[in-house]
């Protein structure tokens, strides 16, 4: 079993995400490269598995050479594919209030954005995950961890055991 991981880590976080998520990974036999999106073309996207694609948030999207990178994909149709984003943690306003969900919201489409792009090309979406960043450049929210793990864990039901059933 192999994953083709991609992320588009800035600041290091979604990167420290993709480390923690191939270490669990490995002690479940299971193989996962990670790739920066600058790294790799496209087009060159080796075969595997399941494809991880990890983006962070910018103004309320994923970065234009994400979005760029995801239309460039070129996968058959019904390829699986997960998605493990960071964001901005949301914090309390000058007024000490917490901003209202709609405009959370707004600022927060990069899941939406990323899962409409690869299922216009007919890739099939089984999970996705998000973890907070606080402060722009980090730390992770806390518990990061458990939730990469659980994720994992996700997947790895998805990928093996339910397809033997
Ligand atoms: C210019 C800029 C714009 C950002 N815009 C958003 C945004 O619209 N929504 C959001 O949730 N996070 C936003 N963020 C926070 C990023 O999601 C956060 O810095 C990123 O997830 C950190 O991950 P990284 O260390 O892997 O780069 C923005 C960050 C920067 C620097």
């Amino acid at each position: 079993m192999k994953i083709e991981y991609f992320h588009a880590s800035r600041f290091g976080n979604g990167e420290q995400i993709a480390i923690e998520f191939k270490r669990i990974m490995s002690e479940r036999d299971i193989t996962v490269n990670i790739h920066h999106m600058r790294d790799i073309r496209p087009k060159d996207i080796p075969p595997a598995d399941l494809y991880v694609f990890s983006s962070p948030g910018c103004m309320g999207k994923p970065p234009m050479h994400v979005r760029r990178f995801l239309h460039g994909v070129n996968l058959p149709a019904g390829t699986r594919f997960a998605l493990l984003n960071t964001q901005g943690a949301v914090s309390p306003g000058k007024d000490g209030q917490m901003p209202a969900a709609e405009e959370v919201a707004k600022l927060q489409r990069m899941t939406p954005i990323m899962t409409d792009i690869l299922a216009e090309k007919g890739l099939s979406l089984i999970a996705t995950e998000t973890i907070d960043v606080f402060n722009i450049k980090g730390p992770l929210e806390e518990g990061w961890e458990q939730k990469v793990e659980a994720f994992a864990d996700r997947l790895n039901w998805l990928l093996f055991y339910k397809s033997q059933r």
